[in-house]
């Protein structure tokens, strides 16, 4: 793949999903990769993470350490993760548990920082697109807030279709542009799987980037997917 110019605007993307666990940060990384591939300077934020262990001192969540590695920037851990939790539930219930106060305007702070760089930052959700980060906000108002194109990680599975337009929808009402979506299929077993495919293409007015198969285990590493996305559609 050629190199080219990195792209001035948008500079960000925001990946969040149809829901927890549906592949969000596999995708945000093999995006990276991607994006890497071409020559840019690729880093990956999670916000806020809720989900960590004790290691040397540090809480560490497994989805900053993947997009960590995923990343080809050296940036500081406060602006790659600016809220790490360690209980593994809603974010706003594990601040308040541990007298955190989410704040919106210091994620701009990290993200501002941390745009500046490298080329392209994944931004990576937590849970699906209204999960809250605070009583009175959401990741929706985060993502309003930084104004970044959304990527939409569709988790393939029955219920698919239902959590992926009100998605949409809500991606639309923040008056936010829904850039792309991925067919990820998590369930190998699923029924149908082509025609849900077919009806979100058809129902979701966006380019499908790519469609990933399931998986084997030993084969989920993200660099090996870098070649499965049309960056043309985003980029
Ligand atoms: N296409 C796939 N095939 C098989 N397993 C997958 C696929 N996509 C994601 N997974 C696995 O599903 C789990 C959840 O994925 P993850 O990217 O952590 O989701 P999220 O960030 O949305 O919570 C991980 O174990 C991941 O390796
Ligand atoms: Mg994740």
């Amino acid at each position: 793949m050629t190199a080219r110019a990195a792209p001035l605007t948008p500079h960000g993307y925001f990946i969040t999903g149809t829901d927890t666990g549906v592949g969000k940060t596999l995708i945000a990384c093999a995006l990276l990769h991607a994006f890497a591939a071409r020559g840019l300077r690729v880093a990956g934020m999670k916000p806020v993470a809720a989900g960590a262990e004790w290691r040397n001192g540090t809480l560490i969540n497994e989805d900053v350490e993947y997009l960590t590695a995923a990343s080809n920037v050296n940036a500081p851990r406060k602006l790659v993760n600016p809220y790490c939790l360690e209980p593994p539930i809603a974010p706003h219930i594990a601040a308040a548990l541990a007298g955190v106060q989410i704040s919106i305007n210091h994620l701009i702070e990290c993200y501002e920082q941390l745009s500046a760089l490298a080329d392209v930052v994944m931004v990576e959700g937590a849970g699906g697109f209204c999960v809250l980060l605070n009583p009175g906000e959401t990741f929706a108002d985060l993502a309003t807030a930084l104004n970044l194109p959304v990527i939409l990680v569709v988790g393939m599975r029955l219920g698919c279709i239902n959590h992926a337009l009100l998605t949409a929808q809500a991606i639309r009402a923040c008056g936010l542009t829904l850039a792309g979506w991925i067919a990820n299929h998590i369930d190998p077993a699923m029924a149908q799987a082509d025609a849900n495919v077919t009806t979100l293409q058809a129902c979701l007015d966006a380019p499908l980037i790519a469609r990933i198969a399931h998986q084997a285990q030993a084969a989920r590493a993200p660099s090996a997917l870098a070649a499965s996305f049309d960056l043309s559609a985003i980029s």
